[in-house]
Formats: structure tokens, sequence, C-alpha cells
């Protein structure tokens, strides 16, 4: 008798990924820049993910909206959206679902837009590829939206080429496409990263207005827990490939339980009771991720390592409500 293979149960939340796994096959060897990872995210929620250059952020990003970069394939899991497993959806589906179901602010602002069109014309190719408009009514919309993103004067920087607009217009510019059909789950990839503080501060300000209004759930990717404890619900620790710690906002700062998370906190300033003079980094180097070393992957920087962390690979789990990590010795 053959075996009927069981279809996995859908997902209770917006979304819900399962043991994600997104490899690249290299000559020198399987990078596993996603290496296993699971969350959910619920309507109007944000979930903040943080890790330090390389640990796999924008792959596990990427991979949510089946963009990985050759190379890089996705080789395992479930990405649940709204009751869809989209890693098991036609092409033709996805690309629907890119834009309404979900859509993503992609990590450089400044090169994701075409230097060649104007900007208005770029969000209203944006909203003519879901919707059957004409390009007047897209054209139209294109403005509005520039207007709702707090871009001054919309009706005249419609019409600008993105190398007349500033860095923190053109991350402007990349939220009105990325909202323009509605998602439902927004991915924001270092939203901030390549902007001056006090643009990061509007952009940011803006990224939750818009959430609030049109209650998306918000993906927030980037390396800086300062702006998690300003905008996240939840919050996920990567390293290498792995989430180690996953726990609400509160949490993680009160009560951080991953020695990986307890040396990101030391290294941000303004965080603990002390005050101190000098940010502390975090001693050794990222990990190459063809080189991870045996058991536990922090192993060769967890200043509270033993001798059996190179025998064990720990695996993501609950040590208290709602709140998991990755650690024997937790
Ligand atoms: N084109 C590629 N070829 C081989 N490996 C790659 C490629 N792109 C990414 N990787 C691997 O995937 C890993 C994760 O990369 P990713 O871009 O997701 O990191 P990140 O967490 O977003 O970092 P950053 O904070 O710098 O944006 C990298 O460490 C690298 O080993
Ligand atoms: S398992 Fe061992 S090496 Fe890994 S984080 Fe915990 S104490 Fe450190
Ligand atoms: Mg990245």
């Amino acid at each position: 008798m053959t075996a009927v293979p069981i279809a996995p149960a859908p997902a209770s939340s917006l979304l819900e990924v399962r043991d994600l796994r997104t490899f690249f096959e290299l000559e020198s060897g399987v990078v596993r820049a996603v290496d296993g990872v699971s969350f959910a995210l619920d309507r109007g929620r944000v979930l903040g993910l943080v890790g330090e250059s390389g640990c796999g952020k924008t792959m596990t990003a990427l991979s949510l909206m089946r963009l990985v970069p050759r190379p890089g394939r996705i080789v395992g899991g479930q990405v649940w959206l709204e009751g869809r497993d989209l890693l098991a959806l036609p092409e033709r589906e996805m690309r629907a679902v890119r834009g309404e179901g979900m859509a993503m602010i992609f990590q450089e602002p400044m090169t994701s837009l075409n230097p060649v069109f104007t900007v208005g014309s770029q969000i209203a190719e944006a909203i003519r590829l879901h919707r059957r408009v004409s390009r007047r009514a897209a054209w139209a919309r294109a403005v509005e939206l520039l207007d709702e993103v707090g871009m001054p004067d919309p009706v005249r920087r419609a019409r600008e080429y993105p190398h007349r607009l500033s860095g923190g217009m053109c991350q402007r510019v990349m939220i009105a496409i990325a909202i323009s059909c509605e998602p439902h789950v927004l991915i924001a990839d270092e939203p901030t990263t390549a902007l001056d503080v006090t643009i990061q501060a509007e952009i940011l300000d803006l990224l939750r207005t818009l959430r609030e209004r049109h209650g998306m759930a918000l993906l927030l990717i980037t390396h800086d827990l300062g702006v998690v404890a300003e905008q996240a619900d939840e919050v996920a620790i990567m390293y290498a490939g792995r989430i180690v710690e996953h726990a609400s906002v509160l949490e993680i700062f009160e009560r951080p339980l991953h020695p990986y998370t307890q040396a990101l906190l030391r290294s941000m300033p303004g965080v603990g009771s002390e005050r101190r003079d000098r940010l502390e980094t975090i001693p050794g180097q990222v990990p190459d991720l063809l080189r991870l070393p045996s058991g536990c992957h922090f192993r060769d920087r967890c200043p509270k390592a033993i001798s059996r962390c190179a025998e064990e690979d720990p695996a993501l789990e609950e040590k208290a409500a709602r709140h998991t990590a990755a650690c024997i010795r937790v």
C-alpha cells in the first residue's frame, strides 16, 4: 500500500514560517544561510528580526517572498500566509501574493528604484501590475500614495527621477510602492540604516502610522536593538542562519536568556542600569557559515561555553512562557 502524504495543517496566524531552510550550494561547500527558521506573525503585530551582518536576515525575508538570488535555493520548510503555503504555489499565483499578500521594502532604497523612470511612473506601474486600472487612475493613485508617505509637493515630485531625490525621499517612494496594493504583511529590511538619524526617526514614525492605519503586520529587519525596542512587539534574535531566542520585546530586554542576546544588549548604548563610557563589542568574528564550530554555533564567542557545548547542537526550546532560546545552559 502506498502511503498517502499527510498535508501539513494550515497555520492559524496570518503568517507562519515553519522550518525554513535556504542554502547556497557552492563549490567550497553548502552555506546554510537560513537553517530551520520558524516564527509566526499575527495581524497588526510587529516582529523585529535582529542579528549581526551575514546572519541570514535578508535571506529569510527574500525566502518568504520567494526572491532568493541564485545560487541560493529554498530547500525546505513552509511559509503559510492566510491559509496558503507560499512555497507550494505556482509562480503565477506567487506574483499576485507579492504586493497584495506580502510586500517588501528592500535594504538598498537608492539602488532599488529604476533610474530611467520617474518615481510616479514606478509607483503607477506597481499598481497596474495588480489592479486593472487606467494609466490616468494609477498615476492619480501614485500621487495620493506619495502624499500618504509624507512626500512634500507630491504632484511635482511624482514627475521627478530618483537621482533628484534624497535618500529619505527615495525610501518614501519605496514605501509607497510597497503599500500600493495594501499588503497584509510588510517586510522592511533595514529601512533606516542608510539614512541619517533625523530621517531615520521620520521613516520609523511613517511606518508606524501606515501600519496602524492599514492594520498591516510588520516584519522589521534590523541590526539595531534600539529600533526594535521602540517599534516591535516581539523580537527574534538570529545567529548563523538560525533563531536563537524569541520573546516579547519586554521579556528580551528584561530577561535575555541566550548569551548572544545578552552580548548584543551589552553592545547597545544606554541599556542596563550602569552608565557606560564605552560600548562593549561582541568578542570574536561574525562566523563564516562554511566553517561553523561543532555543537552550538555560538560556542567560540560565548563567555558561558562549557565542553558539552562542542557536542550538543542546542534546539530552540521554550524556557519560560512564550520565551524560547537555544542554549543548553539556560
Ligand atoms: N550570493 C551569495 N552566495 C553565497 N552565499 C551568500 C550569497 N548571498 C548571501 N550568502 C550567504 O548568506 C548569508 C546570509 O546573508 P544575508 O544577506 O541574509 O545576511 P543579513 O543578515 O541580511 O546581513 P546584513 O545585516 O549585512 O544585511 C551570508 O552570510 C552569506 O554567507
Ligand atoms: S549552548 Fe553553550 S556555547 Fe551555546 S550559547 Fe549556550 S552556553 Fe554558549
Ligand atoms: Mg541584509
